[in-house]
């Protein structure tokens, strides 16, 4: 088992060829503030019993098979989404890492290392796409249509980019009894309107797949009898389509200019993070719809509105997702659920998938 710099973790089950390129499979272990059990979890626990199940059947296998815990995928900490598979990747540097911070002030290259790790050393422990014959992760699809359609398998074709956006609105803090309506320069007043126009921007967008979520925002001093002086909002934006993540954000900013003009105040456009939309393997979905088959479970081609460790792999080698459902759709909050039922389906379909790819 190995830990590299950036905490993401990898164990390998040796194949008859040493030199086979491996079967990598994983997901995260952390979660948002205020989450459920299953988001990551599923994938990553999913992906050692799978493993386990292969091990026990005693059938003969030419790859290697790698199982992965990606760290901090969430960017609780950073506000930056899959960091650890970012890192592992290259798509994040030690000067990125340096550059990430928690609202401490901490950067990620600097947690890490006071947690033991060598931020360091991801240069030289870069994913070679070269040893990687595939990567599948499971995961619950934190929506609704697979519990909706009553179908335990989702076979996922293309998953969201993502863009995070911070506003940084600076006004001038006053006294709110005694400032006139047409005297004030009030940062959340130009925020409230600037919120409004994400919403209409994202219901608006062409692809009518586009979302876009204020969903942190802070105001100081934030007390009930004066006027802000500065409000600071964040604006997540994603699409299975560039072109509707462009369209919002590029909304926000002419608006944001607009606004700034019109009440007086200065908004500044931050770019926190992002990832672009992926398609998965073809071949892979193929394989895992075949191995439902075999199984009689039902399956359906999806798309995934949330992001996950398995879009840094994508565009380097051959990625595969499962989902299975999750009660009512909830995710990302402590009522997440997903029946037990489904995931002994979801990790006997991964090991299948897994076994296949391993041959
Ligand atoms: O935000 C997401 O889509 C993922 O849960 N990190
Ligand atoms: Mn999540
Ligand atoms: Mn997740």
């Amino acid at each position: 088992m190995t830990v590299d710099g950036a905490g993401n973790i990898r164990a390998r089950l040796e194949g008859s060829d040493p030199n086979a390129p491996a079967v990598l499979s994983g997901s995260h272990i952390d979660t948002v503030l205020h989450g459920g059990k299953y988001d990551g979890a599923v994938g990553t626990l999913g992906a050692v019993e799978a493993v386990q199940s292969i091990l026990e059947s005693g059938l003969p296998r030419r790859c290697p098979i790698e199982v992965a815990v990606f760290a901090e995928e969430e960017g609780s900490n950073f506000g930056s989404t899959l960091s650890g598979s970012k890192a592992l990747v290259g798509k994040y540097t030690l000067a990125d890492m340096e550059k990430l911070s928690n609202p401490e002030g901490k950067s990620m290259a600097g947690l890490l290392r006071e947690g033991g790790y060598a931020p360091e050393t991801m240069a030289d422990n870069l994913l070679r796409p070269e040893k990687i014959r595939a990567m599948m992760e499971l995961h619950i699809e934190q929506s609704v249509v697979l519990e909706s359609r009553g179908v335990p398998v989702g076979i996922v074709e293309a998953v969201a980019g993502i863009r995070v956006l911070e506003i940084r609105i600076k006004g001038v803090p006053n006294h709110a009894g005694a400032t006139p309506m047409t005297l004030r320069q009030d940062p959340l007043a130009a925020a409230a309107r600037l919120m409004g126009t994400i919403e209409d921007l994202a219901k608006g967008s062409e692809t009518g797949s586009t979302v876009g979520t204020v969903g942190k925002i802070s105001c100081h001093p934030n007390v009930s009898n004066i006027i802000p002086g500065e409000v600071t909002f964040t604006v997540d934006i994603r699409d299975v389509q560039e072109a509707g993540i462009e369209f919002v954000a590029a909304g926000i900013k002419k608006e944001a200019a607009a606004l700034a003009v019109s009440r007086d105040v200065s908004i500044d456009v931050v770019h926190i993070s992002e990832s672009a939309p992926v398609r998965l393997d073809g071949h892979i979905a193929g394989v895992t719809e075949k191995c439902a088959g075999r199984r009689n479970f039902s399956s359906m081609r999806m798309n995934s509105g949330a992001v996950h460790d398995a879009c840094m792999f994508a565009p380097l080698v051959p990625t595969g997702m499962i989902f299975i459902p999750s009660k009512g759709g909830r995710s990302h909050v402590p009522e997440e659920f997903t029946d037990p039922g489904d995931i002994e389906k979801g990790v006997s379909l991964l090991a299948d998938v897994l076994y296949e790819l391993s041959k």
